[in-house]
């Protein structure tokens, strides 16, 4: 009882943004606040338009803002053109920035590399041209498949350079994820590295991008650029497989930048839904670099000076956003890291921001748990025992922040000194929606607080209408915003049911259930569809499930989440064999083949933490699964609602015994 009031006190308490914060901040003070938030209320298209006109470089300026009339496939900036290479780039040249570190390359083992923006320039200039050279050209889509180096960076932005649309693919996912991306972008190209090293091992790439290509149905695929990371052993195809290192020599260093429609793709992520195969979210060029920009500015407060720490992988948005285009856009020195948080051990990250005198961080909730736990059974990496004092905000991403996790990294890692940023968006918005600023907003352990200047966020019933304070409901954003998704590459109409279904007005769904407490302040209660979010990524049940029953000895599999105090949500999945009920060490050892062969077939993320076996599962009478049920079964509660609808009620109590 006393620890429940305790928690519930914890979680309202408010923290004041620091006084030296809201005096120097790009956005100062709640006043500061409200002034973009009302000049955004009052003309949103001026609004954009300003934004836009002020912060990117023009090759063609835009004379109108927002294009409606194909809604909700909205284009901003229309007939605008520019280049998202040369907005990250070229601008700083003749600026100070252009002899600044752009990127601190920190290697698994500790090898430091760094490369001034001008250096970079030349970098992704010289393999643009050789993609060129290759005859890559616009409008084609390439395949990157890299570990975190300053190559990804530099592959990324050449193909942005180029107007090549990018599509990168988890360095953790497998031979069949790569299979599938490759496939549905109609890949003409594929960027990889021999290998990858990792906490000390090393994990072969290039072997699982041939295995996806003799998969077939990826003919169009004309060339494999490798990156000799590893200096493993490859299999070698002469007449399609190229080494990174030969392409670029001979290859000038100047590459003009190709101007492309301000909502030209820029790239097409990859990103899992409740149905069906994972939904390749378009984004754009002006829109989605202008929002990556005016976050960092915003956000994170991004001065020249600082040095930016975002831990995300390139694999997932966070790393396009926050990694590849955000940071540069916005000229700070950022750190790329290509290892583990937990190597050689857990103070890895503290020893970092230490080292390279860090003063934004950013990472996520899971890691934040795994270091707590980590420092709180060895004081050498306590973060205490580390110099933190460079650190100015720390930022936090992915999932909802638990209000222990958030008050230990505030206290622990910011020092009770910096803000701690607990920023909600999506891939599909490409950017913070939901976020405090460090020298506006107090703050809320456990809420991503309000929403930025321009972003119309709602909580609302079923039917579109705003629902009261305190109550809970679906969020939505009822205005669009120049960073959203374009469409799902390939299948507009998904897109259209998925994010704009007719009920709630056009309003765009995130999926996620919410409220907003008296003061306005948003709290994400989590996703309102079948999507697990484990380490911070949405995994799709039935991509899990399809995985399971893909497997011979499977006849049927349900797959639900459980509460996870590391991962956030740990991967349950019920499974029904086609041979008997195994017992005992049989069922481990099937468990186990199980366990591995979905972490082949998706990636090590997706590999249930717990496989139970039935001779059914729970179904209506309609042959409907009951996940609800299951959710209860995996967490260990006892069934208290009602299974009287159930076909099979007896199947739960052969589903409860722990195996
Ligand atoms: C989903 C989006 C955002 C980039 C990384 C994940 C959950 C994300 C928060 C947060 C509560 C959050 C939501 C969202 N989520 N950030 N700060 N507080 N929930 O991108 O894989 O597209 O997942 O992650 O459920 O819908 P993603």
């Amino acid at each position: 009882m006393t620890t429940e009031i305790e928690s519930i006190l914890v979680e309202n308490r408010v923290f004041p943004p620091p006084e030296d914060l809201v005096k120097q901040a790009n956005v100062s003070g709640m006043e500061g606040y409200q002034a973009l938030c009302d000049e955004a209320r009052r003309d949103p298209d001026a609004f954009w338009a300003r934004l836009a006109n002020e912060n990117l470089v023009w090759t063609k300026p835009f004379t109108q803002v927002l294009d409606e009339s194909s809604k909700p496939f909205y284009k901003f900036y229309p007939d605008g053109q520019m280049n998202v290479s040369a907005n990250c780039l070229d601008k700083h040249l003749g600026t100070p920035t252009e002899n600044r570190t752009a990127l601190i390359f920190e290697a698994d083992d500790g090898k430091v590399t760094k490369v001034t923006y001008k250096e970079l320039l030349a970098r992704v200039s010289q393999f643009a041209n050789a993609l060129k050279a290759q005859g890559f050209k616009t409008g084609e889509r390439a395949v990157i498949y890299l570990p975190m180096s300053i190559e990804a960076v530099v592959a990324m932005q050449a193909c942005a350079r180029l107007g090549i649309i990018h599509s990168v693919v988890f360095g953790g996912f497998s031979a069949k994820s790569i299979h599938e991306r490759t496939v549905d972008v109609g890949a003409t190209l594929i960027i990889t590295a021999d290998a990858q090293i990792r906490g000390g091992k090393t994990i072969a790439l290039k072997s699982a991008v041939d295995e996806a290509l003799a998969m077939g149905g990826c003919d169009a695929v004309r060339k494999v650029i490798t990156y000799k990371r590893a200096g493993s052993d490859v299999q070698w195809d002469a007449k399609r497989d190229l080494w990174w290192h030969d392409v670029i020599q001979g290859q000038s260093t100047d590459c003009p930048p190709v101007a492309v429609d301000a909502d030209h793709p820029l790239f097409i992520l990859y990103t899992s839904g409740s149905t069906g195969k994972p939904k390749g979210v378009q984004h754009s060029s002006a829109g989605f670099l202008l929002w990556s920009l005016m976050t960092m500015k915003w956000t994170f407060d991004a001065k020249p000076t600082d040095v930016f720490w975002c831990t995300a992988d390139v694999g997932w948005v966070t790393g396009h956003s926050y990694v590849t285009y955000g940071p540069l856009a916005a000229g700070v020195t950022q750190i790329v890291f290509e290892g583990v948080p937990t190597y050689p051990d857990a103070g890895r990250f503290w020893k970092m921001i230490q080292e390279h005198k860090v003063t934004i961080f950013y990472t996520a909730p899971t890691a934040i748990r795994s270091l707590t736990k980590a420092s709180e059974a060895d004081a050498k990496v306590h973060p205490k025992s580390f110099d933190l004092s460079s650190l100015r905000i720390i930022g936090s991403v992915g999932e909802p922040i638990n209000p222990e996790a958030w008050v230990w990294y505030y206290n622990n890692v910011g020092n009770q000194r910096c803000p701690v940023i607990d920023t909600w968006w999506q891939t599909e918005t490409g950017a913070h929606m939901i976020t405090p600023l460090p020298g506006v907003t107090p703050l809320k352990p456990g809420s991503c607080t309000l929403p930025l200047p321009g972003i119309d966020a709602a909580i609302v019933d079923e039917t579109g209408e705003e629902v009261e304070r305190g109550k809970g409901g679906f969020l939505v954003i009822r205005r669009p915003w120049p960073s959203m998704i374009r469409t799902i590459w390939g299948d507009p109409e998904r897109f259209k049911k998925t994010y704009f279904p007719e009920e709630l007005k056009g309003y765009y769904l995130a999926g996620d259930g919410a409220q907003r407490d008296k003061d306005g302040y948003f709290w994400i209660m989590g996703r309102i569809d079948d999507v697990l979010n484990v380490s911070g990524h949405r995994l799709g049940t039935m991509e899990v499930e399809s995985a399971l029953v893909a497997h011979d000895m499977v006849a049927e599999a349900a797959v639900v989440g459980r509460p996870d105090d590391t991962t956030g949500e740990a991967v349950v999945a019920f499974v029904v064999l086609n041979g008997p009920l195994p017992q005992g060490d049989d069922a481990a050892a099937v468990a186990k083949q199980l366990r591995d062969w979905v972490a082949k077939e998706i990636g090590p993320i997706a590999k249930p933490r717990e496989i139970r076996f039935g001779e059914n599962l729970p179904k209506t009478r309609s042959g409907k699964i009951m996940r609800r049920l299951l959710r209860v079964v995996a967490k260990g509660e006892p069934i208290t609602q009602d299974v009287s609808t159930l076909e099979n009620p007896g199947i739960l109590d052969q589903l409860s015994q722990v195996r």
